[in-house]
């Protein structure tokens, strides 16, 4: 597939750039000719910057807790001061853990939240400052197949992304008359490391599944009959981004072979 050059010159945020679904979204921007900020609180994200700027684009990586407000401010304050504006944010760092009820902790719930909802207010309130005052911005959040539908043992985290869904709704309301459009995404089965833990927390949980065996299982019932990679995620992303999707605002896209269809 050719790739086109749609955001040259732009700067573009990806949070949770170490690894993963955040990784595989940076590299598309970087095909695509932005210049990077990863932000991450994993020091990986060093490597991360490495590789991006073998696309030829600038890479700045950035340690960064999103559940520390300081950190967050800093983070936006260190991509307008590099690349001189920040064009695009994508809230995609995220956490989760499985439990049943009666084991669930106060802590595990708090820390949930904190990462998944918390953290992507605290980016769009931070991101926001600088769109607003260019008069064009993009806001793209990282919500779930369960942030459509609760999954079993895993209420915090469908708590923490159905809450993705109703900030992105109410911020693109508040947003859009400075030109800033706010979406966000719901992927499903995602073969990265957060799918590893989950096969094998739920997968015990749930019976005494082999590693591998759940997620094939779940797969089943996926209509395209795979689970999804990063590149699936960042085509969509990159989507959202781009001058096409200028007229969508407010939307939750289903990115997941159809597993849900609502
Ligand atoms: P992952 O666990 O592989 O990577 C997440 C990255 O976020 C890691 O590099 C981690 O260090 C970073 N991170 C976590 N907490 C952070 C914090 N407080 N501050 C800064 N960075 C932090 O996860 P994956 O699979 O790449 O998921 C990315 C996003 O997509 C998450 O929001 C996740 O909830 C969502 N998602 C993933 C699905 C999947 O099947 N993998 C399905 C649906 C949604």
């Amino acid at each position: 597939m050719s790739i086109m050059k749609r955001f040259t010159g732009k700067t573009v945020v990806v949070t949770g750039a170490g690894r993963g679904i955040g990784l595989g979204i940076a590299e598309r921007f970087a095909e695509e000719g932005a210049n990077l900020v990863l932000a991450d609180r994993d020091p990986r994200v060093e490597e991360a910057a490495e590789k991006i700027r073998s696309f030829g684009v600038g890479a700045l990586p950035v340690a960064c807790d999103i559940t520390n407000k300081a950190q967050v401010e800093d983070l936006y304050a260190r991509a307008a001061k590099q690349f001189g504006t920040v064009d695009v944010s994508i809230q995609n760092a995220g956490i989760i853990t499985i439990a049943r009820l009666e084991e669930l902790t106060e802590q595990d719930w708090n820390r949930v939240l904190a990462v998944n909802s918390t953290g992507v207010f605290l980016c769009c309130q931070a991101a926001a400052k600088y769109m607003i005052k260019q008069g064009q911005g993009r806001l793209i959040n990282s919500s779930s197949a369960q942030g459509r539908q609760g999954f079993i043992y895993t209420p915090h985290y469908a708590a923490s992304k159905f809450a993705v869904i109703g900030l992105t709704q109410s911020l693109a309301k508040e947003l859009a008359p400075h030109g800033i459009t706010v979406n966000a995404i719901c992927p499903g089965i995602i073969e990265t490391d957060m799918w590893a833990y989950n096969d094998e927390h739920w997968g015990k949980l749930l019976g005494n599944y082999k590693p591998g065996e759940l997620m094939k299982e779940w797969i089943q019932g996926v209509p395209l009959k795979r689970g999804g990679n990063a590149k699936d995620i960042a085509g969509l992303v990159s989507f959202l981004a781009s001058d096409d999707a200028s007229y969508i605002t407010g939307q939750s896209v289903n990115v997941d072979g159809g597993l849900v269809m609502s």
